[in-house]
Order: C-alpha cells, then sequence, then structure tokens
C-alpha cells in the first residue's frame, strides 16, 4: 500500500505552463481518477511522475521524495500504463509480461508470471499469441497485466479505456478495481468521466494545467462542473448545446474575458 502526494507540481514547455500548481493525493488502497478535457495537461502530469520528462515541485511516496529517474521510481514501486499501451507487437503475450517483469529477479519472476496468469485468466489462453494480433482490448490487458509484473505498491494508467467497446471498458474497469482492492493504489486517467466514477474512490478535474474540481467520486458524478463539462447536462436554455465539448467551450467563454 502507497501513498502518492504531489506539491505544487509544475511543467513547462519552453515559455508554455502546462501543469500549474498541481497539489493532490492518492491515499492507500484508492482509485483516484484524474479528469479533464482534451489538452489539460492529464499525460503530461503522468509522465513528469513517472520521471518521463523533468519536474517542478516537490513529489512524495509513503512521505518520502519521489526519485526523478524512471528506473528509480520503477524500484521505488511505481508503474505506469501509458497512452497506447506501447506493446512490443513481434513479441507473444508471456514475452511482454517477463519484460514488465526485468527488474524483478529471476526466480520470483516465473512467480510472478503465474500470478499474473490467475489475475488475468484469458491472457493465460493467449500466452503464445503475439501481443501485436490481439485485439484491442486484449492488447490493453496485456500493458496492466505487464505494468503489475513487478508488483507495484502505486499503479498509473493513462486512459486505459481508449477506443475500447463499452463491455470492454466495464471489464477493465473492474480489473482497476480489484487492483486497488488487492492492494494497489490507484491513479487513473479517463476520459470515460461517468464508468471512471462509478469504480473511482475520489476524483481530480483538471482543465488548462490547474486542477479546477475535486471531491469524492459520487458526489463528483453529481457535480455541475462535470455534469456540464462531460456529462450531458440538461439542456442549456441560452445556447442550447447539450454535448460535452459544447459545455466546456461555454464554461471557457465564460472564463475568458
Ligand atoms: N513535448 C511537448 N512540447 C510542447 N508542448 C507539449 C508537449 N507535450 C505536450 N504538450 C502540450 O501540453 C498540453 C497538455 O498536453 P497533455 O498531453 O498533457 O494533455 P492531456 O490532458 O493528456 O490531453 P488528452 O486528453 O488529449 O490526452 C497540450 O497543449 C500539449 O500540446
Ligand atoms: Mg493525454
Amino acid at each position: 500500500m502507497s501513498e502518492l502526494r504531489t506539491v505544487s507540481l509544475k511543467k513547462r514547455y519552453r515559455a508554455r505552463t502546462v501543469v500549474q500548481d498541481v497539489s493532490l493525493s492518492v491515499k492507500s488502497g484508492e482509485v483516484v481518477g484524474l479528469l479533464g478535457p482534451n489538452g489539460a495537461g492529464k499525460t503530461t502530469l503522468l509522465k513528469a511522475l513517472n520521471g518521463l520528462i523533468p519536474r517542478g515541485g516537490s513529489v512524495l511516496l509513503d512521505g518520502a521524495e519521489m526519485p526523478e529517474k524512471t528506473h528509480e521510481i520503477v524500484q521505488a514501486g511505481v508503474a505506469l500504463v501509458p497512452e497506447g499501451r506501447q506493446l512490443f507487437p513481434q513479441l507473444t503475450v508471456a514475452e511482454n509480461l517477463e519484460l514488465g517483469g526485468w527488474l524483478v529477479p529471476k526466480a520470483q519472476r516465473a512467480e510472478r508470471l503465474a500470478q499474473a496468469f490467475v489475475d488475468f485468466p484469458k491472457l493465460k489462453e493467449r500466452a503464445t499469441q503475439l501481443a501485436g494480433t490481439m485485439s484491442g482490448g486484449e492488447q490493453q490487458m496485456v500493458a496492466v497485466a505487464r505494468a503489475m509484473m513487478c508488483a507495484p505498491r502505486l499503479l498509473m494508467l493513462d486512459e486505459p479505456s481508449l477506443g475500447l467497446a463499452p463491455k470492454m471498458v466495464d471489464e477493465l474497469l473492474t480489473i482497476v478495481r480489484r487492483i486497488a482492492d488487492a492492494g494497489t493504489t490507484v491513479l487513473m486517467v479517463e476520459q470515460n468521466v461517468k464508468k471512471a466514477l462509478t469504480v473511482a474512490d475520489r476524483g481530480y478535474v483538471m482543465e488548462r494545467g490547474t486542477l479546477v474540481a475535486s471531491g469524492p467520486a459520487k458526489l463528483l458524478a453529481r457535480s455541475t462542473v462535470i455534469r456540464e463539462a462531460y456529462l450531458g447536462a440538461d439542456k442549456d436554455p441560452a445556447t442550447g448545446t447539450t454535448s460535452a465539448a459544447d459545455a466546456v467551450r461555454r464554461r471557457k467563454a465564460v472564463a475568458t474575458p
């Protein structure tokens, strides 16, 4: 079990601040959803937390400053399932999983692989199939199972349900919940806001690099910000718009002087 806390996390690309003063926490065994429109800075935040890009501000893992180098972060028990899976398509499912356990001592690696096949029984049937020939949903399962190979204390996922059919989204989010219930803390970026908030304990909403709302998932699902921006709130009598994208544009139009 593990707790993550960021204090005033920042990231700039040249003159442009993409993540600004983000202070959030993920408590032991929680699933926390990080939500927000395209370009809000969600992926940048996860990359900064995983040492893929330099960061400003402070990141604490169980109260101690998190290392900044990726291999040290992995050694500290943090794993990332990146956007777009990034599997090795020419390697089998089992080989992809083994690569996920590169930091695990060899003797334990076989044990971890056996455990992965218990946790993801569908992958056991496909152990010798080339990862590149798996369906999108199956590949996403491999990506999650691969991240779990090093038995992380903290797992971060960047849009795990992207491009998946609704049934597959449900299956994947159920797995994410199970992972947290088994003791791994989870921080998950999701565009599938409604579904994400049914499995998450808490959520944060990010817009233009800053956190604009946070709270328990159940409350957030009912909040005006979320309903307006993502869940298709009741038709706005002023504009007649209903879509999530329109709601985001409408809010931005109001916020922009
Ligand atoms: N390497 C980079 N150089 C310059 N700008 C970048 C770079 N990477 C990302 N950005 C910019 O930072 C902003 C945030 O991008 P980011 O990918 O973090 O957003 P996101 O919230 O993950 O969006 P999405 O929901 O579309 O995945 C965007 O405006 C993007 O263009
Ligand atoms: Mg992203």
